[in-house]
């Protein structure tokens, strides 16, 4: 068995065992406001305390895309974040009210982000990628009632059919389009004050964020968090992404995702980290100008982007100095072996994998800078937290028997609720006492955890999250498509690649232009990451006799392999 050893230095968690025989989530509320007051804001929290304990002049955030390069302070951000939820108040938005956030990556997100959870709201944030079909899916769902966009995006806000939407905040210079619900961003924050007096302190067990994301059935579910979510997020980038104050952070995410939320704003801020954001699309040499140019020492990124950058050219690497990097980490998917070394080769650094889910608000199992990792494993619980491998009667099974991958239920970033959805909630809760994870894995006998695959269908690619349900709903919209099954597909550089299944209408003709036709169709009316890069034409799918597409088939049919119990299957 392949070990790297630990590290040697000095890092923020130094002995693993003794944290997990001594910690309790308690210890960690010290290090908040709340124990003055009882009461919180993780907005504050992230932001403000550091400017009330003297840290104003420090430089949160290093904003950079093709067109803009800016610094913002501590001091700065508070008083972008305090126009914002000043410009909400003043709209009489309420504590509990859905402000979602549909715009790319820019300083004015996190402006408004932070602004919106300020004054009490819970904030929704949306992939910049997503079309108006899955636009109207999550305003509908979550009753929004504010959307912050740009001119870019707003065109995609189906603002008639939703009731419970009042206002479209529009970012940027350009003239609004006409209608009372428009309103500007930029010249509301100018308007606004910068005081405190529109934060709102409120309970630990508010919530704050809605994440949506996809199961394997049904449309995509609200993950409702909490404040209390704020101490995982604290401790774990302490310990996990080991960040100091004078640490310069990059997390590769996006917001819309959650990776881009917990580990993208709150963990390392609440850590007093300066954090850098780089807008724009992936490019190896840009990626590697980016470490190189900030001189950034913490990086947490995915499988699928370190496998692009091992697929670079060799020069692209040599072109930046990337010395800075003392620490790296790795989430969303699978991280192979093969990853693992190259980091060692090119980096000579580790690369530490994390796991954790949109519905865990926080990281859970995890490899340490002070200890040993076994490439190819996820490492191992938090402390704080108790993880299994259990059968489906919720019985622990032995070391290396694969099974649920399950936690303790009760951490405190666990999330609280789908939104509207109690059953399905419910679900993820049914074996007592246990949140079950729909991954399987097992666990060695030192207690690493080891990856081996999804329970049900849904299809991480490239690190994205992506719901096979929502996608074949879109597909069947198409006029010439009669029948749609979406499967992951094994993919080298990407995890798995989406791939649809497709029986034509009669009378359709299969041809590669239909193809194409299905591909833009997705691409336009749902989103850009939920296209399927492969389509293949069959004359029907399988189906259950209540008329379930069978995925189960169709991944056996790909993969070559039995398709093992057809007793269930419609054979007309
Ligand atoms: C997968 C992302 C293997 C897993 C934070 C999980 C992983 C799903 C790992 C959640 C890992 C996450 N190794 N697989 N280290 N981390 N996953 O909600 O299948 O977008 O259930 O959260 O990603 O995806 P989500």
């Amino acid at each position: 068995m392949e070990v790297l050893e630990a590290q040697q230095g000095t890092y923020q968690l130094e002995d693993y065992e003794k944290m997990r025989e001594s910690f309790d989530w308690e210890q960690t509320k010290e290090a908040f406001s709340w124990h003055r007051t009882g009461k919180v804001n993780i907005a504050y929290e992230t932001i403000d305390r550091h400017v009330d304990e003297g840290r104003g002049n420090k430089t949160a955030l290093l904003y950079s895309d093709a067109k803009r390069e800016e610094r913002y302070t501590f001091q700065d951000m508070k008083d972008k974040t305090n126009q914002a939820a000043h410009m909400f108040k003043e709209m009489g938005v309420e504590k509990g009210e859905r402000i979602f956030i549909f715009m790319p990556r820019s300083p004015e997100l996190y402006f408004v982000l932070l602004g919106a959870i300020k004054v009490g709201a819970v904030v929704g944030p949306l992939f910049e990628a997503f079309m108006q079909d899955a636009v109207r899916a999550r305003l509908e769902d979550s009753e929004a009632t504010t959307i912050v966009t740009t001119p870019d995006l707003v065109s995609r806000i189906p603002h008639d059919d939703l009731p419970a939407l009042k206002r479209i905040i529009v970012a940027g210079e350009q003239d609004l389009p006409a209608g009372d619900i428009f309103i500007s961003l930029d010249e509301k924050m100018k308007a606004a004050s910068t005081d405190d007096s529109a934060l709102e302190w409120v309970d630990l067990e508010d919530g704050f964020i809605l994440h949506y994301t996809s199961g394997s059935t049904g449309k995509p579910k609200g993950v409702y968090h909490v404040h209390h979510a704020m101490l995982q997020h604290y401790q774990t980038a302490k310990w996990v992404l080991d960040l100091r104050e004078d640490d310069v952070y990059w997390c590769t995410a996006d917001p819309g995702w959650v990776t881009g939320t917990s580990y993208g704003i709150f963990g390392p801020w609440l850590n007093g980290a300066t954090n850098v954001v780089r807008g724009g699309r992936f490019s190896p040499d840009d990626w590697y100008g980016t470490i190189d140019k900030y001189n950034v020492t913490v990086w947490y990124s995915a499988p699928t982007a370190f496998r692009m950058l091992m697929a670079a050219p060799k020069e692209t690497l040599d072109k930046h100095d990337l010395s800075s990097l003392r620490h790296i980490l790795s989430v969303g998917e699978p991280l192979n072996p093969e990853v693992v070394r190259w980091g060692w080769d090119v980096f000579q650094h580790r690369i530490h994998d994390t796991w954790w889910m949109t519905e865990t608000g926080a990281m859970l199992i995890c490899n340490y800078p002070s200890e040993p990792i076994k490439p190819g494993s996820m490492g191992r619980p938090i402390p704080g937290v108790d993880a299994a491998i259990i059968d489906d009667h919720g019985n622990e099974l032995p070391p290396n028997e694969m099974g649920n991958l399950a936690i303790k239920a009760g951490w405190p970033s666990q999330m609280r609720k789908i939104w509207n959805n109690e059953p399905k909630f419910n679900e993820y809760f049914a074996i007592e006492g246990w949140y079950v994870s729909g991954d399987t894995a097992y666990r060695d006998e030192d207690g690493y955890f080891w990856f081996q695959g999804r329970n049900d269908d849904v299809i991480m690619t490239a690190g994205e999250r992506v719901g096979p349900f929502e996608i074949e709903s879109k597909l069947v919209e198409h006029p010439s498509v009669a029948e749609a099954g979406v499967i992951g597909k094994p993919d080298e550089i990407r995890g798995h690649i989406i791939k649809a299944f497709i029986a034509l209408r009669s009378g359709e003709e299969e041809s590669d232009e239909l193809k194409e036709e299905i591909r833009k169709f997705i691409k336009t009316e749902l989103a850009a990451h939920a296209v399927p890069r492969e389509i293949e034409f069959k004359d029907k799918l399988p189906k259950t006799r209540s008329g379930k597409i069978m995925r189960r088939v169709l991944k056996a049919w790909e993969l070559d392999e039995p398709t093992g119990d057809l007793s269930t299957m419609d054979d007309n």
